[in-house]
């Protein structure tokens, strides 16, 4: 037997128990004729007391950092506690030990605070995995699973896997493709996400489905994105939006309350596309806090119903509001008091490359009444007391404009609010509010297509009020400048995404489940007859036999185990994560293969240049 305990386990209440350990060295420290060794395992750490008949026998045979050791003695009770380790109050006095395997001097220490960089850990995953802050992290994402399958299967879900080596399913970005050697010339496609497959299995009857399942999507990476990532998918026979929204609140709150200890009591808040982006400026908004955007002159593109606020600003000679294409604000709580340097500093964050803007206007609301801004020049007092009642700006605040092109624009006022947030420290990492944001539109205009895309993807359906409008119009694009006046513009989708503390977690939709329609959706994203047959055919004609109404959605597991841990890197949630350039630099993939291997596939390489 390797062990009788863990280097977790033993406690006070075991003293005088003679027990075998195994594991790592994490440190050897000698006093004279005695040698303390810190044993490491995935439980705990143990101290182990080598006295000085052991001493000869270590001189000969010297143990060193991470070599694996086997340890038999007696448990004792310790005279100088560590209150900082679970085991703390006990050490082992050894009798007898064994060095399993030796080791090189690791390359970086395998403690919380590590000397190795990015790199370095990434080359060496093996080791970095020993560290007991990635270790936490693996932890708490076997927890997010387990609850999410205790959830998902007392409600009825079954887990059906689906192929990896399949048809592409387009979801928006570009798919890995792995030839294949008995059909030469052809290539399969690895999935960017189950989609079809689980409609599929709607209609064969599997009417709740769910899948913990690896997802492949060849994008631009970012801190929240890997090339593969995983998916907790799920599909539901038989519902509407509201039973898909109560189900998945379902399982978060489950997770909240088995993974944090959380009572997550509150109604998930419910957000339209539209407010969302009017209010914050973007689709996910953190609503952890308010400071919520006032457009002072409104956009034109995709807000239908809202106040234009133009009048407060316009007819001033300031040539930067009356040009701009729009102009929004924010007010800031708390910060009229603002020194120049201050405002200075706010005015080169927004001028950064990644903000993207010329300048910034504010206004200081202060708390005798009394209102300053950068602008004074050209906006009366009275002018700025309008301004700062449409902001919703209270006596201490600190309003701040920014006016430009409409998206740059929308973009860097969103930032800049996340910005202040954080500064303010009103995004705090202990705090989750969950939202769903709802009614997205169906389509999105592509430009350099001249065309329509789809916002989610071609199987969610449009709103039911919407089909007609759908059906009765083509989609044809005569004039790019006015796609907005087009009837498509305004077609609103069965969709929904999750959104926890400003991030996408999950997103999902309303099927479309007539084969009449569906082809009416592959027509106005611009596809053939011929084309929609030869990439969809499967699923057109399965939804010939019977395809019940279905809906469903998936979230980014990765995403929500890294929320969940306090960080903003979805890398630090995966046991071996690729880097920035898609690489895993352990591996060294992807990299080239044998000329055998092309030759097999009866592949020729011609790189273009
Ligand atoms: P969607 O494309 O919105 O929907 O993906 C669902 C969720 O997956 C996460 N996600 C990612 N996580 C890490 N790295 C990536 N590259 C990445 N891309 C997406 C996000 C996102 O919310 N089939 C549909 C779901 C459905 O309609 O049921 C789908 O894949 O958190």
């Amino acid at each position: 037997m390797y062990r009788t305990h863990t280097c977790g386990e033993l406690r006070v209440t075991d003293v005088s128990k003679t027990v075998t350990l195994a594991g790592w060295v994490q440190t050897i420290r000698k006093f004279g004729a005695i040698t303390f060794i810190d044993l490491r395992d995935r439980y705990g750490i143990t101290q182990l007391l080598f006295g000085e008949d052991l001493q000869s026998q270590l001189d000969a045979n010297p143990p060193g950092r991470e070599f694996v050791l086997q340890a038999v003695g007696i448990v004792q009770e310790r005279s100088n506690k560590n209150s900082n380790i679970t085991t703390g109050e006990i050490e082992i006095t050894v009798k007898s030990f064994t060095i399993l395997n030796k080791s090189a001097i690791p390359p970086f220490t395998i403690t919380d605070e590590t000397d190795g960089g990015d790199d370095l850990r990434m080359k060496y995953r093996y080791l970095d995995l020993r560290r007991n802050a990635v270790k936490k992290n693996l932890e708490l994402r076997y927890a997010v699973s387990r609850s999410t399958r205790n959830y998902l299967h007392e409600q009825g879900f079954m887990d059906i896997e689906t192929p990896f080596l399949i048809k592409s399913t387009p979801e928006g970005a570009r798919d890995f493709v792995v030839p294949s050697r008995m059909n030469p010339g052809q290539f399969y496609a690895l999935p960017q996400s189950p989609q079809t497959f689980k409609q599929l299995l709607m209609v064969s009857g599997y009417d709740r489905y769910y899948q913990i399942v690896k997802c492949f999507r060849d994008e631009d990476l970012r801190a929240d994105r890997q090339p593969e990532f995983t998916q907790i998918d799920c599909e539901m026979a038989f519902v509407q939006q509201e039973d898909i929204l109560n189900m998945f609140e379902g399982l978060v709150k489950r997770i909240f309350k088995d993974v944090k200890g959380i009572d997550y009591n509150d109604m998930v808040e419910r957000m339209t596309w539209e407010d969302a982006m009017w209010h914050y400026g973007n689709d996910k908004p953190d609503i952890r806090f308010g400071m919520h955007i006032c457009n002072l002159k409104k956009p034109g593109s995709v807000y239908v119903n809202k106040e234009d606020k133009a009048a407060l600003i316009n007819g001033a000679d300031f040539k930067v509001f009356d040009d701009a294409e729009t102009v929004l604000c924010i007010a800031v709580p708390g910060c009229s008091e603002y020194t120049r340097k201050q405002t200075d500093e706010i005015t080169e964050w927004v001028k950064r490359p990644q903000i993207g803007m010329k300048g910034l206007v504010f206004i200081k609301c202060n708390a005798d009444g009394t209102f300053k801004s950068s602008v004074d020049k050209f906006y009366s007092e009275e002018k700025l007391k309008a301004i700062a009642e449409a902001a919703n700006a209270q006596a201490g605040d600190l309003i701040l404009v920014l006016a430009g092109a409409e998206e740059r624009t929308r973009k860097a006022m969103s930032e800049l609010r996340l910005e202040m947030g954080k500064r303010l420290g009103l995004r705090k990492d202990n705090e989750f509010r969950l939202l769903w944001v709802l009614d997205f539109p169906l389509f999105e205009y592509d430009e350099e297509g001249n065309r329509w895309v789809a916002r989610h993807h071609p199987f969610t359906s449009p709103k039911p009020s919407d089909i007609e409008v759908m059906i009765n119009n083509n989609p044809v694009i005569t004039d790019a400048a006015k796609y907005l006046e087009h009837p498509y513009a305004g077609i609103k989708a069965n969709a929904y995404d999750m959104v926890l503390n400003g991030n996408e977690i999950g997103g999902g939709s309303i099927r479309i489940y007539q084969r009449a329609l569906q082809e009416k959706m592959f027509t106005a994203l611009g596809m053939s007859k011929e084309e929609a047959l030869h990439k969809f055919g499967f699923l057109l004609g399965a939804f010939e036999y019977g395809a019940p109404p279905h809906g469903g959605l998936a979230f980014g597991f990765d995403r929500l185990c890294a929320i969940l841990g306090g960080s903003e890197s979805i890398r630090d949630f995966i046991a071996f994560p690729k880097n920035n350039s898609g690489r895993d630099v352990m591996l060294d993939a992807p990299s080239s293969i044998d000329d055998k291997q092309f030759d097999e596939l009866q592949i020729k390489l011609d790189l273009k240049a």
